[in-house]
C-alpha cells in the first residue's frame, strides 16, 4: 500500500525533486538545485521541475504534440457556398434534417467551450509533466479553432446564435448531458483542491474520463456520425468537411486522454481498484444512455440511413471500444458498428487538395521579410 500522507513523506528531498514544490512551475526558484532525470518526471504529484521539457520521458505525449501540430487548419478555409444555397432554399433540407444540424451544433459549440475550459481550469494544473502539458496547450488552441468554427457557421448561414449558444442550458437532453460531465469536474475547480491523496487523485482520474473519454470520445461521435451520414448524401459538405478536420483532431485528443490515464494507472495501480475500474464502466454506461435520450430528441423520426436506435447501437460499440483502450470489460452486449464509413470518415489524407493549398500557404506565411 502507498502512502499518500504528506507528512510521512522524507523531510529533506532529493535536490532536483524540491526544485518547484507546489508542481505548478511558478514556484520560487530553488537556486543550486541539480537537474531534472527522466526517473523524476511523474504524471501527477511530479515534484521534479515541471518548467524542464528535456529531457524527454513521455514520448507518446510529445509524438501527438507534433502530430497535432501538422494538422493545422482553419474553419475559414472551408468554402460554405453550397452549404449556405442548400439552408437558404425551402425544399433544401427537410425539417427533420434542418433540426438534426441545428442541435447538433448546439451541442458541439458549447461542448467545445466546455472540454477547453475543463482543459485550462482544470486539467493543465494538476498534470505534472511538461510534455504533456506542452499538448495541452496545443489542444487548448484547437479546442479554440473548433469555437472558432461553430461561429463561423452560424454566422455563414444566418443561424440564430442566442438559439444555439443556448442549448446546452434549454434543450434537456443537451443539458443533461453536460451537466453530467460538469459534475466530476467541480471539485477540481475549487482553487483548494490537489492531488495526493487517493481520494483526489482518483478524483482527477474521473474528471479525465468524463472530458477525456465521454465527452471527446463518445458523446462526440454521434455528433460526427449525424454530420458527416449528411455530407456523404452531398448534404452540408462545408459542415462535413469542417467536422472532418475536427473528428481528425479530436481522435488525438481521445488517444491522449487514454494514455494519460493508463499511464497514471501504471504508475498508481492502488488508484486503479476493481471498485473504480466498476465505477469507470458504470460513467460509460451513464454515458451511452444521455447519448440515447439526445439521439431520440435530434432525430425522432429518423432520416435517411440514420435514426436514434442506429445511433444507440453505435454508442454501444464506441462505450465498449473505449472500455478497451482503457482495460475494462465492455459494458454492452457486443453488436457491429451501424456506421461502418466512419473508420473511413477518420482516415482524412492529407494528399487532399485542401491540404496541399494550405500547407504551401503556411510556408510562405512564415516566411516573414524583417527589412
Ligand atoms: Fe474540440
Ligand atoms: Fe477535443
Amino acid at each position: 500500500m502507498l502512502d499518500w500522507s504528506d507528512t510521512n513523506r522524507p523531510t529533506a528531498l532529493p535536490p532536483a525533486l524540491a526544485n518547484i514544490g507546489d508542481g505548478t512551475g511558478l514556484g520560487a526558484i530553488k537556486r543550486g538545485a541539480s537537474r531534472v532525470t527522466v526517473d523524476e518526471k511523474r504524471m501527477i504529484n511530479a515534484r521534479a521541475d515541471v518548467n524542464q521539457l528535456l529531457p524527454l520521458k513521455y514520448r507518446w505525449a510529445w509524438e501527438k504534440y507534433l502530430a497535432a501540430c501538422n494538422n493545422h487548419w482553419m474553419p475559414t478555409e472551408v468554402s460554405m457556398q453550397a452549404d449556405i444555397a442548400l439552408w437558404k432554399a425551402p425544399d433544401g433540407l427537410t425539417e427533420d434534417e434542418r433540426r438534426m444540424v441545428k442541435r447538433n451544433l448546439g451541442f458541439f459549440a458549447a461542448s467545445e467551450s466546455l472540454v477547453a475550459n475543463n482543459i485550462v481550469l482544470a486539467i493543465y494544473r494538476h498534470l505534472t509533466n511538461p510534455e504533456c502539458r506542452q499538448y495541452l496547450l496545443r489542444q487548448s488552441f484547437e479546442e479554440a479553432v473548433h469555437t472558432h468554427t461553430f461561429q463561423y457557421i452560424v454566422e455563414s448561414l444566418g443561424l440564430d446564435e442566442g438559439e444555439l449558444f443556448n442549448m446546452y442550458r434549454e434543450v434537456p437532453s443537451i443539458t443533461e448531458k453536460a451537466a453530467w460531465a460538469l459534475r466530476h469536474t467541480q471539485s477540481l475547480d475549487d482553487p483548494a483542491f490537489r492531488t495526493g491523496t487517493p481520494e483526489a487523485d482518483q478524483q482527477f482520474l474521473r474528471d479525465l474520463v468524463a472530458f477525456y473519454v465521454v465527452f471527446e470520445g463518445v458523446w462526440f461521435y454521434t455528433g460526427f456520425a449525424q454530420i458527416l451520414s449528411l455530407g456523404r448524401r452531398n448534404k452540408m459538405v462545408g459542415i462535413a468537411e469542417q467536422y472532418q478536420y475536427i473528428l481528425r483532431d479530436e481522435s488525438i485528443h481521445l488517444n491522449f486522454g487514454i494514455d494519460v490515464i493508463n499511464q497514471i494507472k501504471i504508475e498508481n495501480p492502488d488508484l486503479w481498484s476493481r471498485a473504480f475500474q466498476e465505477e469507470v464502466r458504470g460513467m460509460l454506461k451513464d454515458a451511452a444512455e444521455l447519448e440515447a435520450a439526445y439521439g431520440r430528441d435530434t432525430m425522432p423520426r429518423g432520416l435517411l440511413g440514420l435514426n436514434a436506435a442506429l445511433c444507440e447501437q453505435y454508442m454501444h460499440v464506441i462505450a465498449n471500444r473505449r472500455c478497451a483502450q482503457l482495460g475494462l470489460a465492455p459494458v454492452f452486449a457486443e453488436a457491429e458498428s451501424p456506421f461502418p464509413w466512419m473508420s473511413e470518415a477518420m482516415d482524412l489524407k492529407k494528399e487532399k487538395n485542401f491540404f496541399e493549398t494550405r500547407v504551401i500557404e503556411y510556408q510562405n506565411g512564415g516566411a516573414l521579410a524583417w527589412d
